[in-house]
């Protein structure tokens, strides 16, 4: 079986983070999205990757490569414009040659793996097998409706009034009678060819279509709360690792990794944190669920529950609290007589306490 990850699309609501970085490689303990969602399909023993990414744009591969560091193959799939997941899956369709597939969003993070719904879809052999979740509010999903044996009997792309509570997660296990689906429906109100539409058609053809309830943790990566949320959930499972220089001033919590060649000089680390290469880490206290990316400075600060990316520099900073940092980026004590000073690129969000 092979598997086909959606890394197209545009990321609108994770500006302005995603204008320089595709939201599927935000990194999650310091690790980029998509590599969690091959970890995934690779634990699945699936090696065979097929990548949809926005045409034109080089950043995944760039990243990825030919797929060898993460165990797996990937062959890039470019997509002229979102314009849909349906689509997505049409232009994979030679690639995918008329064999079962895994399809896996990839701003989807589900890190307990789907070795269970793999062994349902191979023991129930329906058409189709999608994931389902309660939530509480299930209008920005899939809305998917059951029977009393798990069988879908409709299926809506985010309603305005939900009738269930079960919203569509990210993966499902596909057969290839979902080309012919494809072909038979047409853009929905998004102008998108919505791959909800195609799974309906399915359904009233007669066609059965099974889903089950997700047990593991799932997190649909929209915005910078979802990247804080699935953040602290990665880093709360955290082995400590010590492969860069802690001095005898500072201390360390039990959950706190180290990365090769960073240095940790008269700080405070609580921990569950990670402090990525070659980052440096100088009188300062990084409080739980803080992820600092590679090349980093933070001298003389308080940082909680916030992701760094890379070559970013805190200086002098009180207390940054539940923060999304992009790269490079430079937060430091001004003049208080002064008041704020900021430049801040398109989209950003700045908060000040009053
Ligand atoms: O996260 C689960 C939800 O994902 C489901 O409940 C919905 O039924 C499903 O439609 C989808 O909704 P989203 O609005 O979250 O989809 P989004 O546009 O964010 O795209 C999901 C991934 O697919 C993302 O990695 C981008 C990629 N994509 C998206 C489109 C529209 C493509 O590769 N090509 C596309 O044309």
């Amino acid at each position: 079986m092979k598997a086909l990850v959606l890394s197209g699309g545009s990321g609108t609501r994770l500006r302005p983070v995603s204008h320089s970085l595709p939201k599927q490689l935000v990194p999650l303990a310091n690790q980029p999205l998509l590599a969690h969602v091959l970890r995934g399909v690779r634990d699945l023993g699936i090696t065979e990757v097929g990548m949809v990414v926005p045409a034109g744009t080089a950043q995944i591969e760039k990243t990825l490569g030919d797929g060898s560091r993460h165990g797996v193959t990937i062959t890039y799939l470019p997509q002229d414009a979102p314009r849909g997941l349906a689509h997505a899956v049409a232009i994979a369709r030679v690639y995918l040659d008329d064999e079962d597939f895994l399809l896996h969003l990839g701003d989807n993070l589900l890190p307990d793996g789907l070795g269970d719904p793999a062994a349902e879809f191979r023991r129930r052999r329906a058409a189709a097998h999608l994931l389902v979740q309660k939530v509480t509010d299930p209008r920005p999903y899939g809305v998917v409706e059951l029977d009393r044996i798990g069988r879908v009997t409709r299926l809506v792309e985010k309603p305005r009034r939900p009738r269930s509570d079960l919203a569509l997660v990210g993966a499902c296990f596909l057969t290839p009678v979902v080309h012919q689906a494809i072909e038979a429906i047409r853009p929905g109100p998004r102008g998108e060819l919505e791959l909800t539409d195609a799974v309906q058609w399915l359904v009233d053809q007669g066609v059965v279509v099974h889903a089950s309830e997700y047990a593991g943790y799932w997190r649909d990566i929209a915005d910078s709360d979802d990247v804080l949320a699935a953040n602290r959930h990665l880093l709360a499972g955290v082995e400590p690792v010590r492969d860069g220089d802690v001095d005898p001033f500072s201390v360390l919590g039990p959950r706190v990794r180290v990365e090769h060649g960073a240095r940790v000089v008269r700080s405070r680390v609580d921990g569950p944190a990670i402090i990525g290469a070659g980052s440096v880490i100088d009188g300062s206290h990084l409080g739980p669920y803080t992820s600092i990316g590679p090349g980093c400075v933070v001298r003389d600060s308080d940082v909680s529950s916030t992701v760094v990316l890379d070559e970013a520099r805190i200086c002098g900073v009180r207390r940054l609290v539940d923060s999304l940092v992009g790269r490079a980026v430079t937060i430091e004590r001004g003049d208080p007589r002064r008041g704020c000073r900021v430049v801040c690129g398109d989209d950003a969000r700045v908060e000040i306490p009053g």
